[in-house]
């Protein structure tokens, strides 16, 4: 049995160290989380748990792990298909008038890989019909886990056969014991690391910021912060991506915003721009 007192002392944790929300409607994932990681731990009681988090001496490792529980990983490729030509157009007409030695982009929730590897399988693609830049992907998240399997890239039957054509799946992956691997074209494009976006680290100044699927279990207060330190890491000329449902509006009054089909790009307010959006 979990009180509703310990469920509400590991949400606290949770929220101060990630920003992610656990309330009323979500508490029970928390109760399944927390028995997941009882058990992989070898806690039988909860509240020896909790008394390890309450003592002076809580190893890392732990916390680490537990606040992995935590997060939510769901990913695909090419998750929302019009995105990725969305993508590859705000390139064309407005990266390369930049005329950038390099097009840098950073996914900066990237769960397991799928969003950078599909964002390097758009721009290669690219690449084929026209002439363009070389492209670099930092690729971060606060889940080790999911960052562990982006880096050895290899995926199951399912998970390729969710968002991936059989031509890219032939085109970019190669059959290795286990699954399907990334090729090495694309994998060498993706560089992978851990990152809190609630304090984050600086690796900027990028081009097109992928912040996908992640603001949603945020509080308002929390998606302002992180919003100010992704722009502070954006180019002049280049654009925040959200998830399709996701908006920035009441978050930010400085953007201007350019829509491409379903998708819109978040900008820097260029001192010409007369109204916020
Ligand atoms: C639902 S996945 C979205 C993955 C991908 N962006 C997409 O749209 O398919 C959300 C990811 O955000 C990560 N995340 C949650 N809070 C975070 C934080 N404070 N800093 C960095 N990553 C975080 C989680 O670990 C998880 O992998």
């Amino acid at each position: 049995m979990m009180s509703p007192e310990t469920l509400s002392f590991f949400a606290h944790i949770i929220e101060k160290e990630t920003g992610i929300i656990y309330q009323d409607i979500n508490l029970y994932q928390l109760k399944t989380r927390l028995e997941e990681i009882m058990k992989t731990e070898g806690f039988e009681k909860i509240e020896d748990l909790e008394k390890i988090f309450k003592s002076a001496s809580l190893p890392l490792l732990l916390k680490r792990k537990f606040l992995d529980h935590a997060t939510n990983n769901e990913t695909l490729f090419f998750r929302d298909p019009t995105f990725f030509n969305a993508l590859q157009n705000f390139v064309l007409t407005e990266i390369l008038l930049e005329n950038p030695k390099q097009i840098k982009i950073w996914s900066a929730a990237s769960s397991t890989g799928q969003e950078a590897i599909s964002t390097a399988i758009a721009l290669d693609e690219l690449s084929k019909k026209m002439t363009i830049p070389p492209f670099s992907i930092v690729a971060t998240d606060i889940s080790e886990k999911a960052l562990a399997k982006a880096q050895a890239g290899i995926y199951s039957d399912f998970e390729i056969s969710r968002g991936l054509s059989p031509e890219r799946k032939a085109n970019y992956f190669s059959k290795v014991e286990g699954g399907w691997k990334i090729n090495p074209e694309i994998s060498s494009k993706i560089n992978y690391g851990y990152n809190n976006l609630i304090n984050s680290a600086v690796y900027g100044p990028f081009h097109i910021i992928l912040c996908r699927n992640v603001l949603i279990y945020h509080k308002v207060e929390t998606k302002k912060i992180v919003l100010d330190s992704l722009f502070s890491q954006l180019d002049s000329d280049g654009a925040i991506l959200m998830g399709v449902g996701e908006t920035m509006l009441g978050l930010r009054d400085k953007v201007s915003t350019r829509v491409i089909g379903n998708v819109t790009f978040y900008k820097k307010q260029s001192l010409t721009d007369s109204k916020a959006s």
